[in-house]
């Protein structure tokens, strides 16, 4: 009693009169704003127009705080941000640094970005994370490789949010793990990790993830720990990076075969004449596309640059030094935790037997067709900036 004694002496409105004088200082205060609204040109109009209702509303529940709170905000943003009243009272909200699209609505409602948290159908909408994953790791998967997926996701601690991409359309088998019921899951037939990251991973829709990995199926994970991964780019600053890969299996480039002498690697050399320039692809600035990790940042440029028809991604990894720089520092390749490309005919067999010729045979034709049709987009994209602008190109463009 005490207590609500103190509230009520101390409240802003003692008596209705005062209420009254509330108003009309507000009302004062709403004409002065737009005073100095029309006075400056505005570049946002804060809506300024309570309805009576409202406020009788809010008065017939006394709670003057709220009402003295709400018009005292309404008049200052308005004051601070210049913003312009129509001469009726009315207002429209127009926010030019929403983004595009978006600026007829109030700042505060505007959500630009999203994540892949699953949340519950019931309770307190702030009590259903328990944990907010700070990465993000997805695998384009078909069923045949469950062994080793499911031997992948368990060097994934749970600081990561698991996708799953389904090529192959099947996707409940996959509950037979536990992890499966927390994953998330995209099945569309028959399409390649590049086409799904560029439909599924927009930045914005992944921004809530400081890391995320593209990874293939095939890749053999024992000597893989995803934490330790973490704290090694972040230690080295690599934006954009891959494990080492075990030189004894299949042909890699020199610049991905995993080291035993460093935590990291950024440069190497190559046969003699592959690299016209120490610093660029493949000798440094360089890592390839079957399991690459992007930070937020990099990623946002990389998505970019994904073309939705060049689904195999081909050309990708020569281009990727385009997004950081200097990218020799800033690109690289983790020695310590290291993993093996086994080299699974997988996506490869899903192709199409015509002319007589295996299905891998027409997917490999296209990957190559696509790598040039990249390296000319690319290319001609860059010619016509530099023309545009009137500058020489510098010397590297032609990577
Ligand atoms: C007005 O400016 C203040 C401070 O600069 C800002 O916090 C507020 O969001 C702005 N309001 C609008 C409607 O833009
Ligand atoms: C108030 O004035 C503006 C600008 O003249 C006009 O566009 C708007 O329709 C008016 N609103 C009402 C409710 O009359
Ligand atoms: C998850 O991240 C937190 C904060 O960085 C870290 O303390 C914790 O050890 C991580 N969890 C695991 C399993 O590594
Ligand atoms: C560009 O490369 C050519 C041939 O490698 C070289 O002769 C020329 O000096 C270079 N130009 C610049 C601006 O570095």
């Amino acid at each position: 009693m005490a207590k609500l004694g103190t509230i009520a002496r101390s409240g802003f409105l003692r008596n209705p009169n005062e209420g009254m004088r509330l108003i009309i200082t507000t009302i004062f205060g709403v004409v002065l704003g737009f005073f100095i609204g029309t006075s400056f040109p505005t570049v946002s109009i804060t809506k300024l127009h309570f309805p009576s209702s409202i406020i009788s509303f809010i008065e017939d529940k006394n709670s003057g705080i709220t009402t003295q709170a709400l018009l005292n905000h309404a008049w200052t943003s308005s004051h601070k941000n210049n913003s312009m009243l129509y001469s009726n009272g009315t207002a429209k909200i127009y926010v030019p640094s929403n983004p595009k699209g978006t600026e007829r609505l109030a700042p505060g409602i505007v959500v630009p970005e999203s994540d892949f948290y699953l949340r519950r159908l019931w309770g307190d909408p702030n009590e259903d994370l328990q944990i907010r994953q700070k990465y993000l790791v997805t695998f384009t998967v078909g069923l045949d490789q469950k062994k080793n997926i499911n031997a992948a996701v368990k060097k994934f601690s749970g600081n990561f949010t698991i996708m799953l991409f389904h090529y192959d359309g099947r996707t409940s088998e996959w509950d037979e793990f536990e992890w499966s019921k927390q994953a998330i899951h995209v099945s569309a037939r028959k399409q390649t990790k590049w086409w799904y990251a560029k439909r599924f991973l927009h930045p914005d829709i992944v921004a809530r993830y400081e890391y995320i990995f593209i990874w293939d199926e095939d890749l053999g994970v024992e000597h893989f720990n995803a934490e330790e991964y973490i704290k090694l780019v972040k230690k080295h600053g690599l934006e954009i990076s891959q494990p080492g890969l075990d030189p004894n299996r299949g042909l890699t480039w020199e610049m991905t075969k995993r080291r035993g002498d460093s935590e990291v690697h950024k440069a190497t050399e190559e046969r003699p004449g592959w690299c016209s320039d120490p610093h660029l692809p493949p000798c440094a600035a360089f890592v390839e596309i079957m399991a690459p990790v992007f930070s937020r940042n990099a990623w946002r440029c990389v998505w970019h640059m994904i073309q939705n028809d060049l689904v195999h991604g081909w050309g990708l990894d020569f281009a990727l030094r385009k997004c950081v720089e200097p990218a020799h520092e800033k690109i690289g390749v983790v020695d310590t935790q290291w993993v093996v490309h086994q080299v699974v005919p997988s996506l490869g067999n899903q192709g199409k037997a015509e002319n007589g010729r295996a299905p891998w045979e027409g997917v490999r034709e296209r990957c190559r067709k696509e790598w040039g049709m990249f390296q000319t987009r690319l290319a001609d994209a860059e010619k016509a900036y530099y023309k545009k602008m009137g500058i020489t190109p510098p010397n590297d463009t032609h990577v």
